[in-house]
């Protein structure tokens, strides 16, 4: 979709051909707390665009709460309470879950699992070279996090096709090449207290149920072992909805961390020379997430009135943390648009940083996105896009979901 500087941002059909990245541009300058109407099905909300701002109200979690959900979606009371993660939660209760699971998201024992992430990077990249032209997104960006998913779950590598499949359905419910139901294009109230209002919800939920009765089993010390033991777990819903958060926000992320970097490499041959010289592999995995920006935005409620750049926001008012327009913000960042792999510092936002919930797998993604690169460039003559990539439709999660490639390899 063309961009003119106004497209709005409650349309998914906004986002179908990129982000509208005109619109951020326009908005932070112009506009930086900025209404949007809602229609029947979503109630309107506010959009802050600057880095400063999406700071501030990370910062002051009180005012700007995640505790009455954290997407576009309105929900009741009943269906905020049947679908929350800790994600959704404030303060000391949102405390006290992420204790139990931090650790085991540490960057040191994320660490530990280099050789792993490297042995599964050169076998899907020599996998892929095998052919001359292939779906990037398809051959290389979904294939490690996948495989990852298992191993930080403890789940079996059979299974995982289909979870992720589900993941897909969860986190692109707005978009028809992810499921049958599009959200906001039919009825889908009878998946109302389900994850994401999916279908694909109920199925996972079952899943985690098998786990839960150990029809299924985890690897011992794999997070879902820990979640369920008896001292560190959790109860049998808050189980059931972290499952889903896990295979959902673990694994599309990177995917489009990785399909973005794919991206820009197949149309600028001067970046993989770059990464080649091998002086900025510790710096571009943030660079190349900063660009992706995934998860574009989360909500967060406002919880008393509040005066900002001249604008109320009403105590109850939606307000959306604009990752995606913070992490190309002029006043921060100098070429926004550009890739400089080895800009440092990078204060991006694409992890939601300077809040209490910052990504959790942040360390696993980054890890994720510089050894797949180290393992491609090694292996390519020649990396280019053979016609244009295409976009997610969603105004959440923002990804190239198909990339067609030519490489040789050397
Ligand atoms: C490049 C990849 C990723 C991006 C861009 C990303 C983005 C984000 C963002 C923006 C948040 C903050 C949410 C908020 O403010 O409400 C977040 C939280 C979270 N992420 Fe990630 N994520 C990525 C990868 C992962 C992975 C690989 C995992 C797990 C395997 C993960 C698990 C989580 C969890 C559990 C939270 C909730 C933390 C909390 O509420 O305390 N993420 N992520």
């Amino acid at each position: 979709m063309y961009d003119d500087g106004h497209l709005n941002l409650l349309s998914h059909d906004s986002f179908a051909g990129g982000i509208p990245h005109k619109t951020f541009a326009r908005m932070r300058k112009e506009d930086p707390v900025s209404w949007t109407e809602g229609d029947s099905e979503t109630k309107g909300f506010w959009s802050l665009t600057r880095f400063d701002d999406i700071m501030l109200a990370n910062r002051e979690g009180a005012i700007f709460s995640s505790a009455q959900g954290i997407r576009l979606e309105d929900q009741s009371q009943e269906e905020y309470l049947a679908r929350r993660t800790f994600q959704e939660t404030d303060g000391q209760e949102h405390f006290a879950v992420r204790r139990k699971v931090n650790p085991s998201f540490a960057k040191p024992v994320v660490g530990q699992f280099e050789e792993v992430i490297r042995s599964l990077a050169t076998d899907i990249v020599d996998e892929a070279l095998k052919k001359s032209e292939f779906d990037a997104v398809d051959a290389i960006a979904k294939q490690l996090p996948m495989m990852m998913l298992g191993r930080i779950l403890g789940v079996p590598d059979d299974d995982l096709e289909w979870l992720v499949e589900k993941g897909d359905a969860l986190i692109g419910n707005t978009d028809p090449d992810f499921t049958d139901h599009v959200i906001d294009k039919m009825d889908t109230s009878a998946y109302r207290m389900m994850p994401f209002r999916s279908p694909a919800g109920v199925e996972l939920y079952d899943y985690a149920d098998d786990l839960l009765t150990k029809r299924r089993t985890v690897t011992e010390g794999g997070i879902l072992a820990r979640m369920m033991s008896s001292e560190d777990g959790l109860d049998e819903l808050g189980f059931k909805n972290f499952f889903c958060l896990l295979v959902a926000a673990g694994n599309d992320t990177t995917r489009y961390s990785i399909a973005m970097a794919l991206n820009l490499l197949a149309h600028n041959p001067a970046l993989i020379a770059q990464l080649r010289e091998g002086n900025c592999w510790d710096t571009c995995a943030d660079e190349f997430i900063r660009l992706a920006s995934p998860t574009m935005h989360f909500r967060r409620t406002a919880t008393q009135d509040y005066e900002l750049h001249g604008k109320t926001i009403r105590e109850g008012d939606k307000v959306l943390l604009w990752f995606v327009s913070g992490s190309r913000d002029e006043t921060v960042f100098d070429k926004p648009n550009d890739a400089v792999l080895d800009r440092l510092p990078n204060r991006h936002l694409a992890f939601g940083q300077g809040g209490a919930h910052v990504c959790l797998g942040m360390h696993l993604a980054k890890l994720e996105v510089r050894i797949v690169l180290e393992e491609l460039v090694k292996r390519i003559d020649t990396f280019e896009a053979v016609d244009e990539p295409t976009w997610t439709r969603s105004n959440f999660i923002s990804g190239v979901k198909r990339l067609n490639v030519r490489a040789k390899a050397v």
